[in-house]
Parts: structure tokens; sequence; C-alpha cells
């Protein structure tokens, strides 16, 4: 049998990144040899074994062959017979379809290192349709090399237009369709993600929310970039700046959709879209299964993100009960998140990169006024049940009164 180094680790080592997991690929060997050399086989009838001792995967050259709709609509066919080429050949990229031995020798038939100098996201050939969710893959290889100057090669996109338009998208698993979408949301240029989707016809059928605010104008006199769309990428592109973790990162995407809800009659303006958008928000969350943390931190930031843009403006009682909506008592994180995303939705605008925000240091003193409210006094003074609750409120407020006051713009 011969062993070969296979996808993302020949790549990435061309490329002179690190390379972090390596597969691996072996011709000319059935399953059970791998299994009398202690392979664990992964899954019954997929020939994939993990290494005993380094537990990376080892898979069976293999063809692969669609017999139905969706992921599970495969046929693999693995034997000794399959040469390396072969097995190359059906995976997705050019550059991800390189092998190289035990020696370092790069077996390359694709030319996958000629794409890699042209920065090109090329397809391997027209087995590239056999599974939708390289549609999501490509876009987010583009969103991770696009610093390095990277695109999506013409046919290629044609071949994911293809895709899209054929309603194979639709089948993906939103466990498969979240973790493409997540990973790609943690890459340097997630706005990239979302506009090779949207190049292909992709971005209608998993994302229709977000395809729905390009073409909607925005004031111009807070949105020097006026399109909804554009300013959405844009404040995408803020959080990767600023190094947000995924929960800020999805906020952000979602943060706008009700402006795609607005009648045309009432553009520019958006009033009450905060509010509008929050059954697209979660739907958009239901439909791709988001962790919970996701899903909670994109309906409040989508409904509270105005109040964060105001805060400097907010009365007492509102402050209160922006605080007292985010729990910000028990879950002083999810707050910060909540204040990382209103600043990057106040940077993501033409222009406006750089600004000031000096709403952030305010509502974190705000929370921190509010917190340094006691409970024991209350309970010194008798308080329980329902009137120690309303008793914390009053406290609360009058703090958030004294520290407005200390504020004043
Ligand atoms: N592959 C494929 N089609 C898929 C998934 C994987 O052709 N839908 C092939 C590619 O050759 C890929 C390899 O399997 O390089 C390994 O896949 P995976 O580990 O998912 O990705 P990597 O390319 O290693 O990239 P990453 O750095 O994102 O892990």
């Amino acid at each position: 049998m011969q062993i070969y180094k296979v996808g993302g680790a020949v790549r990435d080592r061309l490329l002179g990144k690190p390379v972090t997991d390596i597969d691996w690929v072996v011709v000319g060997a059935t399953a059970e040899e791998m299994l009398a050399n202690g392979f664990r086989p992964v899954g019954s009838d997929f020939p994939v074994f993990l290494h005993p001792k380094s537990g990376e995967e080892y898979a069976l050259a293999r063809t692969e062959r669609k017999s139905g709709r969706g992921y599970g609509g495969f046929t693999f066919h693995a034997s000794p017979e399959v040469t390396l080429e072969e097995d190359l050949i059906r995976r997705d990229l050019t550059i991800n379809a390189m092998a190289e031995d035990d020696q370092g020798v790069l077996t390359d038939p694709y030319h996958g290192q000629q794409d890699l100098e042209n920065r090109l996201l090329r397809h391997v050939s027209p087995a590239f349709a056999e599974d939708p969710l390289r549609v999501l893959r490509v876009a987010r290889f583009a969103a991770r090399y696009a610093g390095l100057g990277f695109r999506v090669a013409p046919d290629t996109l044609e071949l994911m237009r293809q895709l899209s338009e054929s309603g194979e998208l639709e089948a993906l698993t939103p466990e498969r369709s979240w973790k493409e979408i997540s990973r790609a949301l943690m890459e340097d240029h997630p706005q990239v993600f979302i506009q090779v989707l949207r190049d292909c016809g992709a971005l209608k059928v998993l994302l229709p929310e977000v395809e729905a605010l390009f073409g909607v104008p925005q004031p111009v006199a807070h949105h020097p970039e006026i399109d909804s769309g554009v300013h959405t990428l844009s404040v995408l592109e803020q959080a990767a700046l600023h190094k947000q973790p995924l929960s800020v990162r999805w906020a952000c995407l979602l943060h706008d959709l009700g402006k795609g809800l607005t009648p045309q009659s009432e553009w520019p303006q958006h009033i009450a879209h905060e509010h509008k958008g929050l059954k697209l928000i979660k739907c958009v969350n239901e439909r791709f299964k988001a962790p919970r943390d996701c899903q909670e931190l994109a309906l409040l930031v989508g409904q509270y993100h105005t109040h964060g843009h105001r805060a400097l403006e907010l009365k007492p009682s509102t402050l209160a009960q922006l605080l007292q909506s985010f729990d910000v008592y028990r879950r002083p994180q999810r707050f910060e998140e909540f204040i990382a995303a209103c600043e990057m939705d106040a940077r993501g605008r033409l222009g406006l990169e750089e600004r000031a925000y000096p709403q952030a240091d305010y509502l974190r003193g705000a929370a921190t006024a509010a917190r340094t409210v006691a409970v024991q006094p209350l309970l010194e003074q008798g308080f329980k049940g329902p009137e120690l609750g309303e008793a914390l409120k009053r406290e609360r407020l009058k703090a958030l009164k004294a520290y407005k006051e200390q504020h004043p713009q």
C-alpha cells in the first residue's frame, strides 16, 4: 500500500500557512488490511480509518457516485484498484486535490499548484456538483484567502450558480450548513463569504432575508454607503477586523433584517425595523439550528441596537429596562457582546470606520452603576420575595439617575 498526505495539509504547506490537521489517503489497500494494521474504522460503510496512535484520518482511495439527493445519496467505491488520480478527481478544488508522499514528492494531476500561484479557486471536475455543500465551502475558502488575493474561477462560479438554481442546497442539513457558515464567519474576511454566495445565487436560497437587504436604501446622513446590504457586509468586515467572537459576528449579519421588510414608499426610513426584524432573525436562527448564545445575542442585538446608539440620550428608566432585558446582573458577558455588536454597526458605514463610539463606555459604566446596588441592605430592611425585586429595581433606577447626572452630554 502507498500512503499520501492530501487535501488541506498539502495546500496550506504550499501556501506557507500552519497545518493543523492532516488527512491521508491510502492506495492499494483493503479495509481488512487496514484493520489488521490496527487502524480503527470511523463508520460502518465509509472507508475511513483512524490511525491507532496519531488519531489522524486515513481514507482508502475511492470514487464516489451520486445515487440520490442530498448528502446521504452517495455510493462509495473503494478498492485497491482505485488510483490516486481517480481519488483526487472527485475532490472539490484543484488546490485541495494534491497529494504528497513521504519523500515530499507532489502528485498534482489537476494543476493545483498553478492555481495556488494564480490565486484561483477552481473546481477539479464536473464531480464537484455531487456535493452541494461545496458551494458553501468555496465561499468559505474565498473568505479565508481573500487577503492573499484569491478569487473564484468564472467556470466554478457558474457551476455554483447551477447548483444553487437546481434546488440541491435545500437538501443540506442544518448541521452541515451551520458548520460551514460558522467557520466562514470566523475567517478574516467573512463579508467575502456572503458576497460569493450572493454572486452565485446561493444567498437567496440560504439566507433570502440577507439577500433582500441589497438594493434597500437607508438615510445618507447616517449611512453614507446608502445600501442596507452593503452596510451589513461592512459591519461584518468590522467585526472580523476587531476579532469579535462568533456570536457577535452572527448578530452583526442579522441585525438589520427588518429593513428588508420596509415598504418601498417609506424608504429610506425604516421605522420600527428593529422590532419587525425579530421574526426573521428567529426564522434564520432556527433554519440553521444556531447555538443558543448566537440565537439569543442576534435577537437582542436586532431588538436593541438603536438603543445602543442612543445610549447617551436614554432616560434612566429606559437604561434600567435595557439592562434588565439583557439580564446583565447574571450575564455581564452578553451585554459586552451587545455593546461590541453596536460598535461594529456604527463603524460599518462608509467613511465612518474609525469614528469614536463613546456609547460603549457609557453603557459599561451604566451596567457597573446598576450592578453596584447591593442586595444585603435591602434584606436587612426586611424586603423579601416580589417586594425585594421591586426594591432592587427602585435602587438600581436611583443609581442610574445618579450615573446620568454625573455624565451629562
Ligand atoms: N473534500 C471535498 N469535498 C468536500 C469535503 C472535503 O472534496 N465536501 C476533500 C478536499 O480534498 C479537502 C479534503 O477532502 O481538501 C479534506 O477536507 P476537510 O478536512 O473538510 O477540509 P480541508 O481542505 O482540510 O480544509 P480546512 O482547512 O478547512 O479543514
